[in-house]
């Protein structure tokens, strides 16, 4: 009997304790667990993780799944051997030149120009390139062209982190055909076309 009216009471007072009287005040939270943990910044210094960093580095030897092996240090040696080893992957088409143009005119044309011609508009602050349709270009193997992008050579930086490897060939399939198409040019007499010229 004793326990019955004890349940009795309790069950009576519970709207006492479950409606706040002022809406805008948090109710009590009971064990929040993790829902009010300290948020930290990805770039942040930590003093909890193993490396101080808050987003930390990923365990060595770790490759991500995207990730496609490329085992070539960045020399003109090394740019070589690419060039003995590495076959263009990507199959040519009528997309594969379009999305190899775009890829060249964002890019590449600031130096190198729309042609290809080493007379990009931001030329005149930085080192003249090369022409990427004159014979040394043109030797060049697929590989090779592909590491020069992929490590940089001499002052032209790397664009690996800019250009995945898949557009990477599809701009060397560019290449290629800026080549052609000069070559053809200049079997009709034409002297290499400048490249149009985009204000900077
Ligand atoms: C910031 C300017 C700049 C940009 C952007 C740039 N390059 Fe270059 N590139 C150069 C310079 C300068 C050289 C000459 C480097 C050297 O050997 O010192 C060069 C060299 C090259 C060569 C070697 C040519 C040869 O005959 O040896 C290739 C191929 C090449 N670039 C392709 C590209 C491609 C493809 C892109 C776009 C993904 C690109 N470059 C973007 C400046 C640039």
């Amino acid at each position: 009997m004793k326990r019955l009216t004890l349940v009795f009471i309790c069950a009576a007072s519970l709207p006492l304790f479950s409606c706040e009287s002022d809406p805008g005040k948090p109710n009590i939270e009971y064990m929040p667990d993790m829902v009010t943990s300290s948020a930290y910044e990805a770039f942040s210094a930590n003093t909890i993780t193993k490396d101080g960093r808050t987003m930390m580095a990923p365990p060595k030897g770790t490759v991500s799944r995207k990730q496609e092996p490329f085992d070539f240090g960045a020399s003109p040696a090394e740019a070589a051997r690419a060039g003995k080893t590495l076959d263009n992957p990507v199959p040519e088409s009528d997309l594969v030149h379009k999305r190899g143009d775009v890829a060249f005119a964002r890019w590449c044309t600031p130096c190198h120009g729309i042609l290809g011609q080493g007379d990009g508009p931001i030329t005149r602050l930085f080192p003249l390139p090369p022409s990427l349709t004159a014979p040394h270009a043109q030797d060049l193997a697929d590989g090779q062209l592909f590491h020069i992008m992929t490590s940089g050579q001499g002052v032209m930086p790397s664009y690996a982190q800019q250009i995945e490897p898949r557009d990477r060939w599809m701009i060397v399939h560019h290449i290629r055909k800026m080549q052609y198409d000069a070559q053809v040019q200049a079997a009709q007499g034409a002297p290499a076309a400048p490249s149009p010229q985009v204000k900077p």
